[in-house]
């Protein structure tokens, strides 16, 4: 361990431990204000909304914070930044033995480490479930394809923090970064568990080209409460859930998280698992992590009219998990028979890693909608992963990523205005 570098941190401390609260004892007269007219509000408590389709692809490629997609399991906890600790520990084999835990406040944070700036989306594993829910019932919150927002995110890299306090090391063919995990908590109170928590592989953390930060900033600003306040975890390439908000323990173990997130939600849970026995499955599905690839179209909406008898400018966003990059995006207007490659397709690598952290944002020039046309859109990543044709229907309703359609379009006849 890197003593000379670790004089900030405070030893011999103990994390608050996090008792669960009934349902009814979640509070959530505090929860900041929200430009409510940007979203699709599902539940105001916890507050669960996703941007409307076409003010998230017409914010650009960079989602402002008040269009960001925004997904809670409970009230937004209120932390004043001075009184912040971050509670760091590494769990051995024997788990009898007591983790010493180390503490940092936010001034350290902020401060110790280089200051990493990653532009990476994040996704929840739930974006589309409305397309399985169609299907058969799906347990969960019918989100449509707005779960999904891009920023850019600040702060110290996980690798870093965990190689000087913990003292992890940085060979990558440790046996200890093949095995163990990093587990987080936040300084919430949910529905389902004691706090939210979840995991990632040591591996992921510890890659230098995996970029995992611990943000504080979030699109140049303190990141806002809703997103996090003060600091969340960033985990690109990864679906959502992994990327802890109000971040309160880190702890390095050899296992994975247990916290309900990690054990008992975002699995896709296989096709005969249904309400009545999804208890005995959850044990032998494995957790989720990378991002499928994904593919949506913004603009026009289902049902949309449009009014203007111009070429009509199809747009939406892909993505793929892992770093992969969106490497073609094709679009049919006769419902898949025919494709075509869409006109323009914009995407960025990150500066230093290279990695596709951030999403893709394409648009087509189509000369004619008619009521009959049906769009529809699919992507291709540079693994050459695409989306199947249809959904595959799984009980926790995650990871819907099939071709993407759009139907019921009228487009007026100059005539007709
Ligand atoms: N972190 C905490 N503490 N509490 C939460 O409810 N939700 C997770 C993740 N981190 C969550 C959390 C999920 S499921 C997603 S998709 C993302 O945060 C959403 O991040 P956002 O609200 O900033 O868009």
């Amino acid at each position: 361990m890197n003593t000379q570098q670790n004089n900030t941190a405070q030893e011999g401390v103990r994390p608050p431990v996090h008792e669960k609260k009934e349902l009814c004892d979640l509070d959530y007269s505090q929860d900041p204000p929200r430009i409510l007219s940007n979203y699709l509000v599902h539940a105001p408590k916890p507050f669960n909304a996703e941007p409307h389709l076409p003010l998230l692809v017409n914010a650009g490629l960079i989602t402002p914070t008040d269009v960001f997609f925004k997904r809670n399991h409970g009230p937004i906890p209120d932390i004043r930044l001075e009184d912040h600790q971050v509670y760091i520990g590494v769990q051995g084999l024997d788990e009898s033995q007591p983790v010493e835990w180390k503490a940092l406040n936010m001034h350290d944070i902020m401060t110790r480490w280089p200051k990493a700036t990653i532009t990476a989306s994040l996704q929840c594993a739930g974006n589309r479930r409305e397309g399985l829910a169609q299907l058969k019932e799906v347990k969960g919150v019918i989100w449509k394809a707005g779960t999904i927002s891009n920023a850019v995110w600040s702060g110290p890299r996980l690798c870093d923090i965990l190689k000087d306090i913990a003292g992890v090391p940085e060979d990558l063919h440790n046996e200890m970064i093949r095995n163990y995990h990093v587990s987080f908590e936040a300084d919430d109170h949910v529905k389902e568990d004691a706090c939210y928590g979840s995991s990632i592989p040591l591996r992921k953390a510890m890659d230098p080209l995996g970029d995992v930060i611990i943000a504080y900033e979030m699109n140049g600003q303190p990141l806002t409460r809703d997103h996090g306040f003060p600091l969340r975890v960033v985990v690109p390439g990864y679906i959502g859930a992994r990327s802890v908000k109000f971040l309160q323990k880190i702890l390095v173990q050899p296992q994975e998280s247990t916290s309900f997130f990690q054990r008992r939600d975002y699995k896709i849970l296989p096709p005969w698992i249904d309400s009545s026995n999804v208890d005995t499955a959850w044990d032998t599905t494995v957790s989720l992590g990378e991002m499928n690839v994904q593919c949506v179209i913004c603009t026009p909406m289902e049902k949309e009219i449009i009014l203007c008898p111009k070429p009509v400018i199809v747009k939406g966003y892909a993505i793929s998990g892992g770093g992969r990059a969106i490497y073609r995006v094709e679009l049919s207007v006769d419902g898949g028979k025919t494709w075509e490659p869409v006109d323009k397709i914009e995407q960025t690598p990150d500066k230093i890693s290279g990695m596709y952290w951030a999403w893709a944002l394409w648009e087509k020039k189509v000369p004619k909608i008619l009521t009959t046309s049906e769009l529809v859109v699919r992507a291709y990543d540079s693994s050459g992963n695409m989306q199947p044709e249809f959904p595959i229907w799984n009980y926790r309703g995650v990871m819907n990523n099939a071709w993407f359609r759009v139907n019921n379009v009228t487009q007026m006849p100059q005539h007709n205005m």
